[in-house]
């Protein structure tokens, strides 16, 4: 049976679907709303969907994606079972450039309604651009990944880095970006096992 939860995120999906407030509804392949399961208590918000994203219709399908998976199957997520997985924007930009402004203000909606209506206890902002969403700071990522920040709905929120970043940064050593990844979703991982 559909239930209200169900109908309200099936609503904002076939609105975002068709919309056309900003001009990437113009040359966008297919709109990204969302992957994973949507009844999850973890939530992680990328940036926008690249190449292979638009041609799937599906977030972070790429090579980032992959290793986003590989990082999250390392502590037990899966999108399969526990975790629902969206964008900051829903179309893709032209080249995979930056989000312009208005391009952030006119999604806004969708996001905002994804979080409402989901309410997820544990909120990933993964990347510059899904941080800068939520929290009002000048301090770069690698000065804030790892913490905790009280989100919307009484979630927790945590930034961390953008996998396209650790594609780029291949050591593992103590310290490196990947490491600290490793520690960060572990810190996930702990506190997602606390929840009641
Ligand atoms: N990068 C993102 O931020 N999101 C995607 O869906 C793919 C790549």
């Amino acid at each position: 049976m559909e239930t209200e939860y169900d109908k309200a995120l099936s609503e904002i999906k076939e609105k975002c679907l068709k919309c056309h407030k900003c001009p990437l509804g113009e040359t966008k392949t297919n709109t990204v709303f969302s992957g994973g399961v949507p009844n999850s208590k973890l939530m992680l918000i990328g940036e926008a969907p690249g190449y292979y994203e638009d041609m799937q219709g599906e977030p972070f399908v790429g090579k980032a994606g992959q290793l986003l998976d590989k990082i999250l199957g390392c502590v037990g997520f899966s999108r399969k079972e526990n975790i629902y997985i969206c964008n900051t924007l829903k179309c893709r930009p032209p080249d995979n450039r930056d989000p312009l402004p208005d391009e952030k203000l006119a999604c806004s909606e969708y996001l905002d309604a994804q979080v409402k209506i989901l309410q997820p206890r544990i909120i990933l902002l993964c990347g510059r651009v899904a941080v800068h969403s939520f929290i009002d700071t000048k301090l770069g990522i690698t000065k804030i990944r790892g913490k905790w920040f009280e989100g919307p709905y009484f979630s927790k929120m945590m930034p961390i880095f953008h996998p396209s970043y650790l594609l780029r940064n291949d050591s593992r050593e103590k310290g490196s970006p990947k490491w600290l990844m490793w520690q960060d979703i572990k810190e996930v991982r702990r506190v997602y096992d606390q929840l009641d």
